[in-house]
């Protein structure tokens, strides 16, 4: 018997997804008995956030109902229309297609897939979610990333203001023949920054000029602080093609039901044989999972209290993020307005993978190294969840400063000359 190994396709060569790839080192750390800190997990369960009651209870009267079944391919009727009214209150109004998907992950990775072909690009923000770039392998796609600018939007000095706004001129110099869409994160992960209408109206004016559909992906939309008000690009232009994905992951936080959204709008005659195409795949796929559909119209409508008191707790812990590592010689940190990531820049060093991995090892504080959502070359940055409360936050910080200095000192091959 001969022993030939599998080969696995060439299109698999360059997926990765670094908030998951971590957590097998802080597995092997764990086992050594080490006291182990996660800031890595974007799931609010994790730690002190619950979902509202009333969408776990209508779920599971669903499942006793016996809606066990297949779904409709676009989701049942309740949470389509819910989803159309929500559509609504977020001031889009050009609306010609929902569906619900398993996750807006589904939702993202059909709607790429309808669009584009190998060769083609899509401009990717950059830092961004991991998963855009591991479909793009998938669809051997070219990666067209843009970036976040650190810089851009502090008015006040980089602790106290925001950051991390696209670079206009950048995605303008990207623009192809080649490009078919552009991805904007609003509030964005891994940075929490959160768009200007002045931002969102710039990339509308290039998406009509170009004929580029906006995937605006729209997870963290009522995670805001300070007061801030979300706004969705869809709602600012009826005739630009936009996709706006959702979801009940975040915002209600129940990301083991694997509930999403795309919602469709622009010109319909445009979009129609683009809408053909995803509901093609839609139905090839048969449904998104169909008790959880019955958690969408009471989230959306029922009591939102959850969300007042998850913001009030994000908040304290944002500004704790943020005035502890801003302390930190050798760190710097924008502060989010949205989500729960902060996405500090590592000074001085050339390795945030390597910086990453040696904390996890020594203190046991698990954080997702920069390179893991695409950053400026040359720059060093780490990701890091501030869904846990004060005292492990706390704790957290204290050693990632006191673990930077021994750092320096160890390894003075990172260290940047
Ligand atoms: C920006 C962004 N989009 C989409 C997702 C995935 O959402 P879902 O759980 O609905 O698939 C995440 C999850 O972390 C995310 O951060």
């Amino acid at each position: 018997m001969s022993l030939k190994k599998i080969i696995p396709a060439v299109r698999t060569n360059n997926i990765t997804y670094a908030v998951r790839d971590i957590v097998v080192l802080a597995n092997e750390v764990a086992k050594s008995g080490k006291e182990m800190l996660y800031l890595n997990i974007g799931d609010p369960n994790i730690y002190d956030f619950k979902p509202p009651e009333h969408l776990v209870k209508s779920t599971y009267d669903a499942m006793m109902k016996n809606f066990n079944g297949y779904a409709p391919s676009s989701g049942i009727k309740e949470a389509v229309s819910a989803i159309e009214r929500e559509a609504d209150r977020k001031g889009i109004t050009n609306v010609h297609d929902v569906f619900v998907t398993t996750g807006a992950s589904e939702a993202i990775d059909v709607c790429l897939t309808a669009l584009v072909n190998d060769g083609e690009n899509v401009l990717t923000p950059t830092p961004g979610y991991p998963l855009y770039t591991a479909i793009a392998s998938k669809l051997q796609m070219m990666e067209n990333p843009y970036y976040l600018d650190e810089e851009n939007g502090s008015s006040e000095p980089r602790s106290a203001g925001t950051g991390w706004l696209p670079d206009i001129d950048d995605i303008k110099s990207k623009i192809n023949k080649k490009t078919k869409a552009i991805i904007l994160i609003n509030p964005n992960n891994p940075t929490g920054s959160l768009y200007t209408t002045e931002n969102l109206q710039a990339i509308i004016d290039l998406a009509l000029e170009h004929n580029l559909v906006i995937f605006a992906d729209e997870i963290y939309d009522k995670l805001l602080f300070d007061g801030k008000k979300h706004v969705s690009i869809a709602s600012m232009n009826k005739d630009v093609s936009c996709i706006t994905f959702g979801g009940l992951s975040k915002n209600y936080m129940v990301p083991g039901f694997r509930i999403g959204w795309g919602i469709v709008s622009g010109r319909k005659e445009i979009l129609s044989d683009y809408m053909e195409a995803i509901n093609k795949i839609l139905r090839a796929r048969l449904s998104a999972n169909h008790p959880e559909q019955y958690g969408i119209k009471i989230s959306l409508e029922g009591d939102q209290s959850h969300l007042t008191e998850a913001n009030k707790k994000l908040t304290s812990r944002r500004n704790m993020t943020v005035e502890m590592l801003n302390s930190i010689p050798g760190i710097s940190c924008v502060k989010p307005e949205g989500a729960f990531y902060a996405f500090p820049q590592l000074h001085g060093i050339n390795s945030d993978a390597h910086f990453v991995s040696e904390l996890i090892k020594e203190t046991g504080v698990v954080v997702v190294p920069g390179s893991g959502f695409g950053q400026k070359p040359g720059t060093q940055h780490f990701r890091v969840v501030f869904l846990p409360n004060e005292q492990i936050l706390e704790k957290a910080y204290k050693a990632i400063g006191d673990f930077y200095v021994k750092y320096l000192e160890k390894y003075p091959e990172k260290v940047e000359a």
